[in-house]
This record gives C-alpha cells, structure tokens and sequence, in this order.
C-alpha cells in the first residue's frame, strides 16, 4: 500500500496537534501582526487583479436557487454581503452541469436543490445579477463548475427514478455503500466536458470574473481523476488525467485566453495514511487504495497548468475520511498549510508558469480564520492567498475587521458545522451557529431596523441566547439589563471550552465577552453578573417584556447505586478536572458529542483510561459526520473503548453493570468511512440489529455521565405565572435543549420582534 511520509506525519498530528504550545497559540485572535500588509496586497491571476489576498471558499448555495435552479434574491444578499465585507474573490459553491447524466444531482420532476447554469436562459439573469452586485462592493467572483457527484451523490435516484448513479468506475455509493454506481461510457463523459465548456462560456457572458473546477474531495472530477476512484481499462479515460485536462481545454476553447480557471484539488486522498490496514480489511475501503500520491498529484498539476489553469487550491482526503476536507473544531489552526507549501515550492522549483507566463498562485485552504495565522502564511511564503469558508459565514466582514485593526470585534467561527454543513444535510440550507443573519441577509439588514417605541427589557441567562437576544434588543433602541445568575457569561460554553480541541469554543467566548462590553459603551446596555432575577425584582423595576434563555440542566441516570457511586456529572469535570485526579479508569455514560469530547479530554489531556458507554447504536449521532469523523478515528488511535448498544443498569462500588449488546450485528462504533442518515431517509438494505444482549462489568474508578441536558424551563413557568402584566418569553436552551446554532437564532429572532 502507498503512503507519503509527509501525510501520514500530518494524519499523526493531527490527532494530538493541542499538545503542540505554538500551534494552539497560533488560533488564537490576536492581532500582533497588524497591519496585514500582506493580505491586503493585490495580486494577479492571469489577466485579472484582485484587491487583496483573500478568498471565499466554495460553499455548497444549497436551496439558495428557485427550483429551476436559477440564483435568489438569498444567495445574492449572501454573496452582496460577503462582497461588501472586503473579501478580494469570491467563489459561488459547486454548481452541477451533468443534470441527465449524473443523476444522483437531479430531484424528482427535474427540481434541483443546486444552483444551475446549465438548464437555459432560464436561470441566467440571477448569475448576471449576482455578478454585478458583488462587482458594486469591489469583490471579483469564480462560479465553481462540477462535473456532478457521482459516488457522493444522492442514491435515492434509484428509488425515485429507477436510475443508478454513476461513477469512474464501478464504485459503491457513498451514503449507501450497498448501492452500486455504474461506469458512465466514454461518450457520457464527452458530454459532461461539453457542458462544462459551455458552463463557462455561459458564466462569461454572465460577466462571472473566471471559471473553478470542482476536482477535490472525491467529486465526479475527481473520481474520473484519481486511479483510487477511476480503474478504468479501456477508453481515452482509462488515462486518469484525461478528462480533467479535456475540461480544462473545452474552458479555454469556449472562452479567450485571458478568462481566469481556478482547478480546487487535494494533495493525497490520505486515505491509506487514515485508515492503514482497514484499507485491505475494510470491504468500502478496499477499491480506493490506489490513491495518487503526492507526486503523481503534482505531475497532474504541470499538465493542468499547460492546459490552461491559471490557479489552484489545495486541500487533502476525501468524503471517505471528511474530517480532512471538512476540518471540523478540533483540527489544527491553519491544517493545511504544508500542503499549499509544497505545491508553491514545487511549482516554483520547476519553474512552472501559467499560459499567461506568470507564476501560477497558490491558494491555502483550512482553518484560516485568524488573521495573524493567515498572515504569517503569506509573509512566510507558504501560499499566495489565503481562502476563508466558514469565518465568512461567521463574520463577512472579517477581512474590513482585519483590515482595520479591529480584530477583537470578528465573531469567530467555532468549527461546529452545525448550521452550515448539517444543515443542508438535514434539508435547509447553510447557515451558521453564531451569526444569525448569515443566509438571512435579504430579511435581516446589517443594522437592526429601530424598535418603534423604546422598551425596558430584561433577559434573563447571559449564555450565546441571552447575551444575542439582549445586545440585538439594545441596538434596536430597547433598554436592556441582562441577568446572569453566575459570575461569568456565556454558560455551558465556559466547560465546553475546557479541552484544547475546543480552542474555539474560548475565542467565541472571548468575543462575546467583548460583545457585551460594546454594548454597555454603545446603546443603553447592562450587565448584570452575579444576579438572580426574581418576579418580585421584575416587577419592581418596571420591566415591559422579560426574555428567559436558562439554558439546561443534566440528566442524573438514578439508577441502582446511584447515591453511593463516584459520579460526576461531564460538565462538572471539564470545570473542574481536578474532581478526575485520583481516577485511573473512567467509564463515559452517554456517546454524545459531550460524552466523546469528554472522554478524549479525559485520556489525551489527563492520561485516563476510558470506556464510553452508548445505549443506542450510534455514537455521537446527529453531529456533522466531519466532526464525528474525526473524534471516532482518533478515539480509536488513542485506545478509547466504545461500547454502542450498552445500556447502563446499575453503578457498583469500583464499576458500573451494563447490558451489552454481543451480536456482530451491532454497527462498528469506529466506522468513519460511511455516514449516519438523517433519519427521514429510509435505507431498506441497511442490515438488521439482532440482541444478543449480556450482562457486563466495566471496572472504573469514576463515572462520568454524559447523557444529555433538558430544558431548564422552571424560571420561565414561574414568570409566566407571577408576571401576569408582562409578556414573557422563553428562547434557546430552556425552550428547547438544542445546540449553539438554536441559541443564536432563537435569540436574534426574538429581539428582533420586541
Ligand atoms: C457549508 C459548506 C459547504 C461547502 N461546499 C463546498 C462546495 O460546494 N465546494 C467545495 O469545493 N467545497 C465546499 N466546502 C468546503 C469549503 O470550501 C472549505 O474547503 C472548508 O470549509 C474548509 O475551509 P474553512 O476552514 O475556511 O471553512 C463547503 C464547506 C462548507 C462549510
Ligand atoms: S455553523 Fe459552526 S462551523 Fe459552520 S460556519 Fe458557523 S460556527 Fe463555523
């Protein structure tokens, strides 16, 4: 099996980089570089200049379209946001061009959730529209043209239009991995070249500023141009460079020699240096294990330039292990970095020009949302440009923040993917956890509109609900005092921010620290810490409207031994790890995203050994597969005991009795390769779950329960009870024990109507 060194040793760190001082630090949002001198350079990508050095990732415009698929007034006030926020280039998200071909992309009755340019005049006045918006504030934009999905794509084609998706090669489909793709013939991927030709000529004439090839990640392109997805025999593709540099060669043709082409690849699918032996054991990983390498990916890369390409950006893995593509929180600041390295070093050390006859700019991708990090990336000639997708979700005006010294105020992303990869896997479209507005900017202007008649207002719980409820309520010309029972805001987030994987969690904390303290000097805004709001109080003060937002309180599982166990709640452990000092074994009751982060924190940081404990057969269901991903690959690396299917019974004096699931039907709790599936869709050949259940021992010396909150509503009940005179409302976590994502929005949408 091939295995660069160079991979495998950043696979390796990236499962320990936070024991690292210097890499931990350099996620921090500081601003000791200031002033970015250079990211805010221009720079030429064949005939085209771009204001500065930053670059908005690809991401996905799902259900951003009507359902022709031609661009909304949504994706345009997200883009005219993003725009005016001072990001040099733009890049829309994949638009499929292979609607009829790969039909893993097409709904029933020819609907697309994608954006297209391919259908016909139908759905070209949004893309002109979104062009000249963007253009207003500045800002240059790429439309990212896909070849489609392929192996990735939706299997349900099958049900609902009795067509099989395709793929390079006979591969399984990714979210059904019991679902074949067939092999597309030769002349269907003449065809999707075609289209991609006339995509872009259709994009030029749209006054879209250049044309991005969706080639990483294991995508249709990719899987025609990587021998791990593509084996085929016969045929003008059975060359796995071809079609790439086909598509290349079509885009000049359909163009003129000066229109930008962007080419988005990954170094190394990484897949042999994710999974090692798995890769000859593991049935869905077998196929794939003749990866390129890092040689033969750059060797591609020469040949892409000589065609045509003017630019690249390079990442690493596939959907296969997507926490690489897909860095969820706990990866590294900046995870990608070596990679722009190498491919800048090589093209440099080989003299590789672009068809223009200049240098060919490297684009770094990953993590890049902290401004001293991007620059020194920059300084230190390590990339060209710098691309940032989700802290521009975060914050679209990150680089005018950057820009002007004002890094303090950027709202960080906290790399949950919550709102803006999950949920256009739940359905919706992309959003983003801690800012509201994004994907909203056509109902939510920039400014809050002023409250038509001033109110005196008191939020009640200074966590991520309270505190966006209360700062958007006083920028809308309310009066308002915010309660916070503990000496601290930001509730859960504080124990939640423990783990050195979470050093996001402590830079959103941060900013709304700082938040708060704008307020205060800004609008007519207190804080009140230390501070138990009572009806009496409420009413004494002459309060018009009470916001509640208490957040939740812990499950205690009293079960047999209960009161004598050596039992701690997880949140009582991150905040205080010391309470984990005399333990050696610990068992995890509960697999949930708080269970896994726990007990990683609890075996990497404080060398115990741990079991988590799961009663239903997923771990760490209904958490973005790339976050998930990750944790389940490096708790299995670090030797951390999953048992899924182990239904906790009674706590003993040195352990807890479980019943344990035995059958070999019980899902692999470490399996990373395939997706769990929202669960509105029906997979009728997933296999069965037999219960062979037995009753077990787990010795521990503590037990950490990690088994979920519920809604703290009691203050909210007593409010509405006592207040009668006042409206009352109850928002975020007491309402609905949820995630960061419902907080926030929650929050914001309830000042905005007071
Ligand atoms: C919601 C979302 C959608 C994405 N869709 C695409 C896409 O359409 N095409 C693509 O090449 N990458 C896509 N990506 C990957 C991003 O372009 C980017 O590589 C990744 O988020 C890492 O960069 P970041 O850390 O700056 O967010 C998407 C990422 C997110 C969060
Ligand atoms: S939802 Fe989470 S990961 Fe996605 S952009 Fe927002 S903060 Fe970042």
């Amino acid at each position: 099996m091939k295995k660069d060194a160079k991979v495998q040793e950043l696979l390796d760190f990236y499962g320990e980089w936070f024991l690292d001082g210097s890499t931990i630090h350099s996620g921090e949002m500081t601003s000791n570089l200031y002033p970015y001198d250079s990211i805010f350079s221009p720079i030429q990508i064949n005939s085209m200049t771009v204001k500065n050095r930053l670059v908005m990732a690809p991401m996905g415009n799902i259900s951003m379209c009507d359902e022709t698929g031609r661009p909304n007034e949504k994706m345009i006030a997200y883009f005219t946001e993003r725009a005016k926020g001072g990001v040099g280039l733009i890049t829309t998200g994949l638009v499929p061009v292979t609607h009829g071909i790969d039909n893993s992309i097409t709904e029933i009755d020819k609907l697309s959730y994608f954006p297209r340019i391919d259908r016909s005049r139908t759905v070209f006045a949004g893309w002109r529209d979104l062009a000249a918006s963007v253009h207003s504030y500045g800002s240059k934009i790429f439309l990212q043209v896909s070849a489609g999905l392929g192996r990735v794509g939706n299997p349900q084609c099958l049900v609902n239009s009795m067509k099989f998706p395709g793929s390079a090669s006979f591969n399984p489909n990714w979210y059904m991995p019991q679902v074949p793709c067939l092999r597309f013939s030769d002349h269907s991927c003449k065809k999707m070249i075609k289209n991609i030709g006339q995509s872009a000529a259709d994009a030029k004439a749209m006054n879209i500023d250049g044309i991005y090839l969706h080639g990483h990640e294991g995508y249709l392109l990719e899987q025609m141009t990587n021998p791990a997805f593509n084996r085929r025999k016969v045929g003008r593709y059975a060359d796995w460079q071809a079609f790439g540099i086909d598509a290349v060669k079509c885009i000049r043709e359909r163009t003129d020699k000066n229109f930008p082409i962007m080419y988005r690849i990954d170094l190394s699918l990484a897949l042999n240096e994710t999974y090692g032996d798995k890769m000859d054991k593991v049935k869905a990983l077998r196929k794939f294990r003749n990866g390129r390498t890092i040689e033969q990916t750059l060797d591609y890369m020469k040949n892409l330039v000589k065609a045509g390409v003017d630019i690249f950006d390079v990442d690493l893995g596939c959907y296969d292990n997507w926490f690489l593509p897909h860095p969820p929180g706990s990866m590294p600041p900046g995870c990608f970095i070596d990679i722009a390295q190498i491919v800048k070093k090589y093209f440099e050390d080989n003299n590789i020009l672009s068809n223009k006859g200049i240098s060919v700019p490297v684009v770094a991708v990953g993590k890049l949302g902290y401004p001293d990090l991007a620059e020194k990336a920059l300084r230190d000639g390590k990339c060209d440009m710098v691309m940032l997708g989700r802290p521009l979700l975060a914050d679209p005006y990150w680089p005018n923040k950057a820009r002007t010294n004002r890094v303090d105020e950027i709202c960080p992303c906290i790399g949950c993917q919550e709102a803006c990869i999950n949920e256009f896997v739940d359905g919706g479209h992309p959003q983003c956890a801690v800012n509201p507005r994004t994907a909203f900017e056509e109902i939510y202007p920039e400014t809050p509109l002023q409250a038509r008649e001033s109110k005196k207002i008191a939020v009640v719980g200074a966590g991520p609900a309270g505190i966006m409820c209360a700062v958007t309520a006083a920028q809308r010309g309310h009066k308002v005092i915010l309660f916070e029972k503990s000496g601290r805001v930001g509730g859960r987030l504080n124990p939640g921010g423990v783990p050195k994987i979470k050093f996001d969690i402590v830079n959103y904390l941060n900013y709304l620290k700082g938040l708060c303290q704008r307020a205060a000097g800004d609008y007519d805004f207190e804080l009140k810490l230390n501070t138990e709001a009572t009806p009496q109080m409420l009413k004494d003060e002459g309060f018009d409207k009470v916001v509640v937002a208490t957040g939740t309180k812990d499950i205690h599982l009293k079960l047999p031994g209960y009161e004598k166990a050596a039992c701690r709640q997880a949140v009582e452990v991150l905040d205080n790890p010391a309470l984990a000092n005399a333990a050696k074994k610990i068992v995890v009751v509960g697999g949930g995203v708080v269970g896994c982060e726990t007990a990683y924190f609890l075996n990497k940081e404080l060398g115990k050994e741990v079991t988590v404990i799961e009663m239903t057969p997923e771990i760490m269901n209904h958490t973005c597969t790339a976050n998930r991903g990750y944790m389940l690959k490096y708790m299995e690396d670090a030797g951390i005991k999953l048992y899924n299917c182990t239904k906790l019974i009674s706590f003993e004096a040195n352990g807890v009795k479980v019943m344990r699931n035995k059958s070999k039907t019980v899902p692999n709790p470490y399996l990373t390769w395939n997706p769990l599936l929202p669960e509105n869709v029906l997979n009728p050949l997933a296999p069965k779950i037999k219960d062979e259940s037995q009753e077990e021992f787990i010795e521990a010396d503590l037990v950490v329960l990690a088994a979920g909150g519920r809604p703290d509503e009691q203050l909210f009940l007593s409010f509405q009870k006592e207040l009668n005179t006042i409206e009352v409302y109850n928002i975020g976590d007491s309402f609905k024990g949820g995630k960061v994502f419902e907080a926030t929005k929650s929050g914001y949408a309830a000042a905005m109507n007071l």
